[in-house]
């Protein structure tokens, strides 16, 4: 039984409830709450009360929720998160990492990696995904490096790398996968953005099919559910521990996980899996897809095309920064985009991405195009970031908690930063704690820092 149906049969017993939480499934919600949602959102949001089945050791219906999205997904078992994806990574890191183990990480992750590092002790070995200098993204991994970096590192205990990127960038799964197991190392794959993969296959393919060990989604960000769903999936063929994974989520999350998510998190991939779901995923793509095509046209404008998921539309104006294009796309047009570099924007579709939406965003481009707007750079360079990994003299967890003194950033050359810098754009971090800073990373930061954190 769905865990919809299920709360719904619930509230035909009417049970009076002395139990958290204390606002009686919406007999209690504040004014201005009311007004801006209502009570129905409070009305299904319960605690582990007689009956109900507990995230933290799932026996009942939230087990059958979780057995029912692992089928779906092909995977050996499947975690709800009600706290992102974040949560997600960090408990892999937790379950699979311990203190000193050794781990290859590839260096445009999601900073909740480095919340992995600090919180597990291991000790991380970056690897760069190969950099697009025209678009100023990353993009695959190069099997040959990742092949060096093993042979290198013989004892790495698993490889952790974001796919697709932000941009939508794909790697070969399948060949990393087997460059993994060639090493006895375990595969991570941060799929947060590709949540859709699954339910339609132009997209692109789940690392869950690919031979990935543990693989974590966020459902907010395409598949249209609400901040901040998430899952966690163990691949069919690993020996990860689903005990392991659900010890280490207990760690760190929750102990009241929120009702409402975990019944989007349910319905949303029970309905993407639905007949009605997937015409309605596909009338999507095609929408996102006809608005790619019209957009080639578009003189002076370029969308990013090179083995990517759609959904993500990175798009480059001739003569013009990502930023300026960001800044005249906000300020004329009163669209938002999801990030913007020196080069290209980003903007995010998925499920919500009506066709109202998508038009509006052809005529400003169209406008924005033929009026060839040329902006005078304020006196701007150009910075593209060309990273250099830094030396790793302490790990994060080793530096955490330590002391540190804020000197001028022209002085800080080969000192310990104890800060994380860590921004969009460039999407890669450029310093974390216990990372010896060198010249290169002053000169691109020294105009919008003028002071660093360091290690005393
Ligand atoms: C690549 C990537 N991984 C993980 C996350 C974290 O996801 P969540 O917001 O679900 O915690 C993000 C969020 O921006 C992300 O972009």
């Amino acid at each position: 039984m769905s865990i919809v149906n299920f709360i719904e049969k619930f509230r035909k017993e009417k049970r009076t409830l002395f139990t958290t939480p204390s606002h009686g499934q919406g007999d209690f919600v504040a004014p201005e709450t009311a007004k801006m949602i209502g009570r129905r959102f409070f009305s299904c949001d319960y605690s582990e009360i007689e009956g109900f089945d507990n995230l933290a050791r799932p026996i009942g219906m939230l087990r059958n929720a979780q057995d029912t999205a692992a089928r779906i997904y092909d995977a050996k078992f499947t975690f709800f998160l009600t706290n992102g994806s974040t949560s997600g990574i960090v408990a892999a890191m937790l379950a699979v990492l311990h203190r000193s183990d050794k781990v290859l990480i590839a260096r445009n992750c999601h900073r909740s990696v480095y919340n992995g590092l600090v919180l597990s002790g291991a000790v991380p070995i970056w690897l760069l995904p190969q950099y697009n200098q025209e678009w100023d993204i990353y993009e695959s991994i190069n099997l040959d490096y990742l092949e060096e970096m093993f042979s290198k590192n013989k004892d790495v205990k698993a490889f952790i790398m974001t796919n697709p990127t932000y941009e939508g960038a794909m790697s070969d799964i399948s060949r990393i996968s087997a460059i993994c197991k060639k090493y006895n190392a375990l595969l991570i794959v941060d799929e947060a953005h590709g949540a859709l993969w699954n339910f339609h296959k132009s997209l692109g393919t789940t690392a869950l099919l690919q031979g990935a060990d543990i693989v974590v989604h966020s459902l907010h960000k395409t598949a249209g559910a609400l901040n901040p769903s998430a899952l966690l999936h163990i691949g069919k063929e690993s020996d990860v521990n689903p005990k392991d994974i659900q010890q280490a989520l207990n760690l760190i999350t929750t102990t009241s996980p929120s009702y409402p998510l975990l019944l989007n998190i349910d319905s949303t991939i029970e309905y993407l899996n639905s007949q009605q779901g997937q015409q309605e995923l596909s009338e999507t793509v095609k929408n996102i897809n006809r608005l790619r095509r019209s957009l080639r046209e578009i003189p002076n404008l370029e969308v990013y095309s090179n083995n990517n998921d759609v959904t993500k539309i990175l798009i480059k104006v001739a003569n013009m920064s990502g930023f300026e294009l960001s800044d005249i796309l906000f300020e004329k047009y009163g669209i938002e985009d999801e990030l913007a570099n020196e080069k290209s924007v980003l903007l995010l579709t998925g499920m919500g991405t009506t066709k109202v939406k998508l038009k509006k965003l052809e005529k400003a481009l169209i406008e924005l195009c033929s009026e060839n707007i040329r902006i005078i750079p304020e006196n701007r360079q150009e910075k593209i970031f060309f990273p250099v990994i830094p030396r790793v003299r302490y790990t994060p967890a080793l530096v955490w908690g330590r002391n540190f003194k804020e000197i001028d950033i022209k002085y800080s050359i080969a000192r310990v930063s104890m800060e994380l810098i860590m921004d969009y754009p460039p999407g890669i971090p450029i310093l974390l704690p216990g990372e010896v800073i060198r010249k290169e990373h002053i000169e691109f930061l020294s105009d919008r820092k003028k002071t660093i954190k360091v290690l005393v």
